[in-house]
């Protein structure tokens, strides 16, 4: 697929078939994926890729955490809303970005997990426009962040800040394009003239 259409005709997706993703093809977006840009080169990002079992047991952790919270009166924007369309889903990958290189002195660590989000982001979105060109759906989820510490622990990445995760899967909607601001509402152009 042309980028500009993968581009074009990416959506977030919130249903999603049973249907398994091929592991070729998850192997194929991943493939991709490290292609991204980063700083220095350092590629911060690791995934985990949850299927089946390991991939409902962080969807129902969310929305564990959504119950919980909601009864303690704690505003959950769209986290019940998200966990219910990940669980429709066969995949989710979640994304880390790793602690700051040892040279980085320790005050400059906070700047640094910045640049490195910044990396991580790159990536995400280059796993997305893969996907789509691949045919897959795909979800960018932060609301894992109301989980992060316990999904941490559990996947044994204790001291790797979580970015997001992307569910992944073969879309079981056509969502219509969301609406977007045009380029030209959100840029100066200084122009040599
Ligand atoms: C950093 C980031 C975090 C997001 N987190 C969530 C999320 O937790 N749950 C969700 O349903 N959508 C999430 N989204 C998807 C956005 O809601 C979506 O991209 C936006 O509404 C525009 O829709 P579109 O992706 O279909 O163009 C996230 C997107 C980004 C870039």
């Amino acid at each position: 697929m042309d980028t500009f259409k993968a581009i074009a005709t990416r959506r977030s997706i919130r249903r999603f078939t049973k249907d398994p993703l091929p592991r070729e093809v998850v192997e194929r977006i991943l493939a991709a994926t490290v292609q991204a840009p980063s700083a220095k080169n350092y590629q911060p990002w690791r995934f985990v890729v949850l299927e089946g079992e390991h991939h409902d047991r962080l969807a129902t952790m969310m929305l564990e955490a959504a119950t919980s919270l909601k009864a303690q009166g704690v505003n959950i924007g769209s986290l019940e809303g998200t966990a219910r369309a990940m669980l429709g889903a066969p995949l989710t990958v979640v994304v880390f970005n790793t602690a700051p290189p040892p040279e980085v002195p320790a005050e400059a660590h906070d700047d640094w997990h910045w640049v490195m989000a910044q990396s991580t982001g790159g990536a995400i979105q280059t796993m997305l426009l893969a996907a789509q060109a691949l045919g897959v759906g795909s979800l960018w989820i932060c609301d894992i962040l109301y989980v992060s510490s316990a999904v941490r622990e559990w996947l044994g990445h204790p001291h790797d800040p979580i970015v997001a995760a992307v569910t992944l899967g073969y879309a079981d909607e056509a969502p219509k394009p969301r609406p977007r601001r045009p380029w030209q509402e959100v840029t100066e152009w200084w122009s040599a003239d």
